[in-house]
């Protein structure tokens, strides 16, 4: 399966995806294009020192979100995207990107869902003061962070805990989490029943708890 990774910033995420292509934990998955907002995000670097083919589709040259959509959509198709993950972008994207890959749209998010959805996820835990927080890694709706939540991992909040340093954390969980949500899903393991996510085990496997099947 064909990836298109959509990206706004530094690219921890992408690398991870790019280490496990390497190591072959994304076949059969394969990142096809990494697509920015930014001219700027150092995600870029990343892609290009791999290899892969980027694209920079700035939404301020853009006089709407449609027109913003339509090229992020033609650079996905120049490359035969046939499934988007969200390696931190920060664009919220409209019903009709979202209908152009029915629950082939990923994203990772550093909360546990539906908690802190929007920016700045681990600033809002340790403000609120939660003593548990995490990652999920869900498929894309119509909403912001609202969609069927495929996976999740626990990260405790430490009393000494800023939000930088829980981000960190969070981000050790979501290196792993990412590429094996990724890889799972090119291999067709996720079946969506309602907001019901039900990761199926690979052929040949035997049936397990569903947090050991990624
Ligand atoms: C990631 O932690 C991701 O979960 C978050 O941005 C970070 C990007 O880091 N995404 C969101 O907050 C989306 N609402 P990276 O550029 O190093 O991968």
């Amino acid at each position: 399966m064909r990836l298109g990774v959509l990206v706004s910033g530094r690219g921890s995420n992408l690398a991870a995806l790019l280490a496990a292509e390497a190591t072959g934990r994304l076949a059969p998955a394969e990142i096809a294009v990494v697509v920015s907002n930014r001219p700027d995000a150092g995600a870029l670097e990343v892609a290009r020192a791999a290899g892969k083919p980027v694209a920079v589709v700035d939404h301020r040259d853009f006089a709407d979100r449609d027109r913003f959509e339509h090229a992020l959509l033609a650079a996905l198709a120049t490359h035969d995207a046939e499934a988007v993950i969200l390696a931190g972008f920060m664009r919220v994207l409209t019903p009709t990107f979202v209908a152009a890959f029915p629950l082939r749209i990923v994203n990772t998010h550093p909360s546990l869902l539906p908690a802190f959805p929007g920016h700045d996820a681990p600033a809002q835990a340790v403000a609120h003061g939660v003593k548990v927080a995490g990652v999920t890694v869900h498929f894309v709706d119509t909403g912001v962070d609202t969609g069927p939540i495929i996976a999740q991992r626990a990260v405790p909040v430490l009393a000494t805990d800023d939000a930088a340093a829980l981000h960190r954390r969070i981000q050790v969980e979501e290196h792993r989490l990412l590429p094996a949500v990724a890889r799972a899903l090119a291999q067709g393991r996720l079946v969506c029943e309602g907001r019901t996510v039900v990761i199926r085990a690979a052929p040949g496997a035997a049936d397990a708890d569903a947090d050991q099947l990624l």
